[in-house]
Order: C-alpha cells, then sequence, then structure tokens
C-alpha cells in the first residue's frame, strides 16, 4: 500500500514528508494505523547525524499509537480494532532476559532492530523498489506501520491515544525509572535532576512511590511549576552550587534516590554525589553525548552509594504499558499538561524547532481518526 510518512533522507537536513511503499505484514507482524505520536528527542538526535549508529534513509518516530488494521499469520496477542502503544523495547516474553523480573532488555530482535530490520532481516518500507529503514523498529512518523506482535503493547479502548502515545518512550521511561529501577521506597527523599518529559516522569514515579521529599532540579522555571504540578515538593535551579544546597535540604546526607534526566555527564555527576551515604541510589536516564564519560569519585562508591542505569524506565513494554495507562485513566497522572503543541504530520520538522526551543514538553503528531 501507499502510505504519507516522514522519511529521513540525509543527516541534518529536514524531514522530507513523503509517499513510500509499506507491505503486508508477514507472519509475527502486525499493520498499525497510527492515530498519534510524539514527537522526541532521540529522532531529532538521529535526524541530527549526531547518533553514531544511525542510518538513512529511513522513516523515524517511535513514540506511537493507534489501531490494528490487519495481523500478520501466527499473530496471537492483538487483533484488527485493537488500540496499541508501539514500543522500541519489545517484550518476547521468552528470552533468558524476559523471563528475568531484573531487567526488561529483551534478547528476540535486538541485532536486527538495532539495523533497522525487521526480525527476518528485511524491510517493509520501500520507495520505487529500494528498501527504506524501519528506525527504532518503530517508523510511527507515518500514517501506517508493520511492526512485530512482540513490539505492541495493548491497551484499552477508554485511553486517547493522542494522549497514551507518550507512553511510548519519555513518560514510561520517568515513571519506570522511579518504580521498576529505583524501586523507590515511601517516606523516601528523592532528587530529580532535569524536568523535561523523562524527570517529570521520574517526578511522578516517586510521587506515586509515596516519596515524601521530591526535589527537582532544572534551569527553566517555567518547568519547574510544571514539576510542583506533578508532584515536586522544592525545586532548585540549577548550577554548580545545586548538590551542596540538596545536602542542606536533606539533613546534610544527601537524597535516597537520585534520578538523572538531562543526559548531561556533569549532572549525572550531581546526580551520584547528591545520593545518600550508605544506600543512597542514583538512576541514570540520559542518553550522554558520544565519547563522553562519567567521572566519579570511587569513595563516595565504597561509602554506600550505589549508580543504576536504566532504559525505557526498566518497564516490560507489554506488561506495564497497560497498566501504566490505566493509572493514567484512574487519574493518577496528569499527562495532559504533558501535551503542549498538537501538530499534523507534514509539520514534523516544526516539532523538532519547538524541541530545540525548549517550547512545551511534547508536540504530538495527529494523524486524524
Ligand atoms: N533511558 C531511556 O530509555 C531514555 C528514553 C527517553 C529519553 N532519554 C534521555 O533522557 C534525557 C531527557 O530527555 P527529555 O526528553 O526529558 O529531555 P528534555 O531536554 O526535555 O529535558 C532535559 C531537561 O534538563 C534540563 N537541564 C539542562 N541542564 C541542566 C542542569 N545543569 N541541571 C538540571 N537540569 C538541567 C533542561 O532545562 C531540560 O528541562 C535525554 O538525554 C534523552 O535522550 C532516555
Ligand atoms: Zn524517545
Ligand atoms: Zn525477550
Amino acid at each position: 500500500m501507499k502510505i504519507r510518512a516522514a522519511v529521513l533522507e540525509e543527516f541534518g537536513k529536514p524531514l522530507e514528508v513523503q509517499e513510500v511503499d509499506l507491505a503486508e505484514p508477514k507472519a509475527g507482524e502486525v499493520l498499525v494505523r497510527l492515530v498519534a505520536c510524539g514527537v522526541c528527542h532521540t529522532d531529532l538526535y538521529t535526524a541530527s547525524g549526531a547518533d553514531p549508529s544511525g542510518y538513512a534513509p529511513t522513516v523515524l518516530g517511535h513514540e506511537g499509537a493507534g489501531v490494528v488494521e490487519r495481523v500478520g499469520e501466527g499473530v496471537g496477542s492483538v487483533a484488527t480494532g485493537d488500540h496499541v502503544v508501539t514500543l522500541f523495547s519489545p517484550q518476547c516474553r521468552e528470552c533468558v532476559h524476559c523471563r528475568d523480573q531484573r531487567t526488561n532488555l529483551c534478547l528476540a530482535i535486538r541485532d536486527q532492530q538495532g539495523k533497522g530490520l525487521l526480525p527476518d532481516g528485511t524491510t517493509r518500507l520501500s520507495r520505487d523498489g529500494e528498501p527504506i529503514r524501519h528506525f527504532m523498529g518503530t517508523s510511527t512518523f507515518a500514517e501506517y506501520t508493520v511492526m512485530p506482535e512482540i513490539a505492541l503493547a495493548k491497551v484499552t479502548q477508554d485511553a486517547p491515544l493522542d494522549r497514551a502515545c507518550l507512553f511510548a518512550c519519555g513518560l514510561s521511561t520517568g515513571l519506570g525509572a522511579a518504580m521498576n529501577t529505583a524501586k523507590v521506597e515511601a517516606g523516601s527523599t528523592c532528587v530529580v535532576f532535569g524536568a523535561g518529559m523523562v524527570g517529570l516522569g521520574a517526578v511522578a514515579g516517586c510521587r506515586l512511590q509515596g516519596a515524601e521529599q521530591i526535589v527537582c532540579v532544572d534551569l527553566s522555571e517555567e518547568r519547574l511549576e510544571l514539576a510542583a504540578r506533578h508532584g515536586a515538593t522544592e525545586t532548585l535551579r540549577g548550577g554548580p552550587d545545586v548538590v551542596q544546597q540538596i545536602l542542606d535540604l536533606t539533613g546534610g546526607f544527601g537524597a535516597d534516590y537520585t534520578f538523572e534526566a538531562t543526559g548531561l555527564v556533569d549532572v549525572m555527576r550531581q546526580a551520584v554525589e547528591a545520593a545518600r551515604m550508605g544506600w543512597g541510589l542514583a538512576t541514570v536516564c540520559g542518553v550522554a553525548g558520544k565519547g563522553e564519560e562519567l567521572r566519579v569519585i570511587p569513595r563516595l562508591l565504597i561509602t554506600g552509594r550505589r549508580v543504576a542505569g536504566s532504559s525505557f524506565g526498566g518497564v516490560k513494554g507489554r506488561d506495564q504499558v497497560p497498566q501504566l495507562v490505566e493509572r493514567y485513566l484512574r487519574g493518577e497522572i496528569d499527562v495532559d499538561s504533558f501535551v503542549s503543541h498538537r501538530i499534523t504530520l507534514d509539520d514534523v520538522n516544526r516539532g523538532f524547532e519547538l524541541m530545540e526551543a525548549q517550547d512545551g514538553i511534547r508536540s504530538v503528531i495527529d494523524f486524524g481518526e
């Protein structure tokens, strides 16, 4: 079939919205009609050429939500008409990692997905017979996509898809960092560095876990105000002195749990230094630039601080994304406040501009019903 999609033709150039070919889903695959898709930093990171593992041409987009149109042979977990959230982090439920509670890093299709191919090593996307690769296994800046069944989370039909799409990446990453990776305990003290989509998700996650004190650190007053609405009990402006300010706020010790959601290695270091001696856990969510390193004084670790990293918040997507969406519908997470702009697929480059200008938290592409 012919579909419209935003193609990354050349790094550093605007995406080109155009007609491309999409083949029918093969065994284990699903054709999804996109209804909404958030514009995330990782799309921009790849489009800019900064991502060393990037490839072109490819259809970008990974924060998608839509409706199952058709299923390929052997697909049993979703059916035509189901509402789904796309997962760049799949869950096969069979591999050694899926069967272990300690990680969400499914191994089933990792190698092919990293190359922009579907699990059988080919693409369904093409143009004049030339293959176009599937970015992050999702390619959701498009009217339709074909994805593996194991990379789709079936969500309740009650959830508006233009908000459910945020659970496909940034929001689940922040929530999961607090709930799964750190497993924040009730009554504890938390610090979140960064109040973008991921950091605000972490603030909400700490609140849902029953944290008593949640300090949010950012450079933007506007974002700090939003953090307060999501549960931050104190807000601080970032900078070199902020670790001392955090120590002052936490009886001189630092916090039980700290989270980094900026992608800056200097802030990651602050997250480690602001964690409490004895048991403080610093969880790194941000993606650092190529070749950058995290510098930590080993004595901080000897005296009981720990460092963890979190991909997609440790969320096992098919099991947990539907649960997080349910919590949103119960009123526990204010997702509306994250949707700052609604744009059309043709405006996708404006979504990047808004992001670069830090105008709002998320732009969501609306494909129409
Ligand atoms: N681990 C994952 O699976 C995963 C998933 C999605 C995004 N990410 C990464 O998480 C990071 C955050 O993503 P986002 O979408 O929330 O980004 P964002 O740019 O919207 O938010 C980053 C925030 O950090 C703030 N900031 C900048 N310098 C600071 C400082 N010195 N101190 C405190 N705050 C500072 C900015 O003002 C901004 O609000 C990025 O690196 C992104 O690539 C990781
Ligand atoms: Zn993302
Ligand atoms: Zn798996």
